[in-house]
């Protein structure tokens, strides 16, 4: 009964992904949260309140002027019962509403009288989602202290894929977990979490790069800071925004991360090396674009410093944790590494598995401690996974470091 005690308020409104919300408030009660629920009008058309009604065992809220039951004001009691408020799917129209400051329904009215955490989800078309003024939106809300979970890309209900799809629903459960943990357990903990692809090139219009999307490092950077961290995220390029209280530092080339690292390095004590460095660049990188011509090209290659291994060299008391993405010979070739580069731990998954490749939401991590001890995780989202590997950070600390 993780969150005994908690008390949710899910705000829904009208999109398709409505019904996965159904699913959301189970997983919540599940866990042992007090869950109200807030429809909005057109929600109604999508899912019946019954529905939610006979999952959260209490009255839907669906209309601000209904009689209540016990003399009340709802926006004002719920606003300030809940812990943590997730709107889910959100659309368009009520991300507008928010970031515009108009409170019209029962739920933007409660929305906008609460001090608890909100959690927005939004789902909708992926070219409703990329359209510049819903960005402006959103980014005005993050601004704001609004917190945001990225939609899913994939197959959309009209048949055509993009972004916009809401994530599913045990992913958005366990954020809302992660928000709602009282525990602070790594305050104290400054923290360097590298994350993403580098990017190394060839001309000015071609590069060398690879899958990387670098949700696991950014998930890493968002567990850590939502318990207690000071936490510094280095960066490759990638399309996922910074999470709230994180120092972002973006780069491109293994140089640039090498030089960030190096110069966060002294005033860290626990690093996660999560990106994806690219090993190799362009020897002879060229300042203009490089031309067709009819023969085969040839591009040398020339290595790159291994970032993680020099940390190895100067690592000193701190706590070093690597990730490794193989495709045979898992724990062998994860535990080589950690000898090879002097570390603590190193986070392993087969990326030959279905939900561990990358630029999927979920993961399937071994933790391989320098002991030789194998901790074997099942399929769980990225931020789940994140938090396991903080635990297990936090256990090779023995309070000793922060
Ligand atoms: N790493 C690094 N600098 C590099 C390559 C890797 O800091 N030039 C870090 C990664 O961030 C990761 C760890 O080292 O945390 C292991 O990365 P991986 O690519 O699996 O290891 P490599 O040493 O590059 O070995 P290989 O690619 O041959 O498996």
């Amino acid at each position: 009964m993780e969150l005994k005690d908690k008390s949710v308020v899910v705000g829904v409104c009208g999109g398709i992904a409505a019904y996965k919300v159904v699913e959301v408030v189970s997983r919540l009660k599940k866990l042992g949260a007090d869950v109200d629920i807030i429809m909005t009008a057109n929600a109604q058309k999508f899912v019946a309140p019954l529905t939610f009604r006979s999952l959260s065992h209490r009255p839907v809220i669906t209309d601000m002027f209904d009689e209540p039951e016990y003399w009340d004001i709802k926006h004002i009691s719920l606003a300030k019962k809940a812990d943590l408020f997730i709107i889910a799917p959100a659309t368009a129209n009520m991300i507008g509403k928010l970031a515009s400051g108009i409170a019209d329904d029962m739920l933007s009215t409660t929305v906008t009288a609460t001090k608890a955490p909100v959690m927005i989800v939004p789902a909708m078309n992926h070219d409703m989602y990329s359209n510049a003024v819903v960005q402006q939106n959103i980014e005005r809300l993050k601004g704001l202290g609004y917190i945001f979970m990225e939609p899913d890309t994939g197959v959309m209900a009209e048949g055509t894929s993009g972004k916009g799809r809401l994530p599913e629903p045990a992913s958005i459960v366990d954020m809302a977990v992660g928000l709602l943990k009282p525990a602070c357990d790594l305050k104290g903990l400054r923290l360097l979490v590298t994350a993403g692809p580098t990017r190394e090139n060839i001309d000015p219009v071609r590069y060398i790069s690879n899958y990387s999307s670098g949700k696991m490092g950014y998930a890493v950077a968002q567990a850590a800071a939502e318990r207690g961290a000071d936490v510094v995220l280095v960066s490759g390029p990638v399309s996922i925004g910074a999470p709230r209280g994180v120092k972002l530092i973006s780069v491109n080339t293994a140089n640039e991360m090498r030089d960030a690292v190096l110069k966060e390095f002294p005033d860290c004590d626990a690093v996660v090396m999560a990106a994806a460095v690219a090993d190799y660049k362009a020897a002879e990188g060229s300042q203009l674009k490089i031309k067709k011509s009819d023969d085969d090209m040839v591009i040398r290659l020339e290595k790159n410093p291994d970032i993680l291994k020099e940390l190895g060299n100067i690592k000193g008391s701190r706590i070093l944790a690597g990730f490794c993405a193989e495709t045979d010979h898992l724990v062998e070739n994860a535990m080589k590494k950690v000898e090879a580069k002097n570390l603590d731990m190193i986070v392993a998954n087969d990326v030959t598995m279905e939900g561990a490749g990358f630029g999927t939401d979920t993961n399937i991590i071994k933790i391989i401690k320098r002991d030789g001890s194998v901790t074997d995780l099942p399929l769980m989202s990225k931020l789940a996974a994140a938090h396991k590997v903080l635990d297990q950070l936090r256990l090779i600390s023995k309070n000793e470091i922060f």
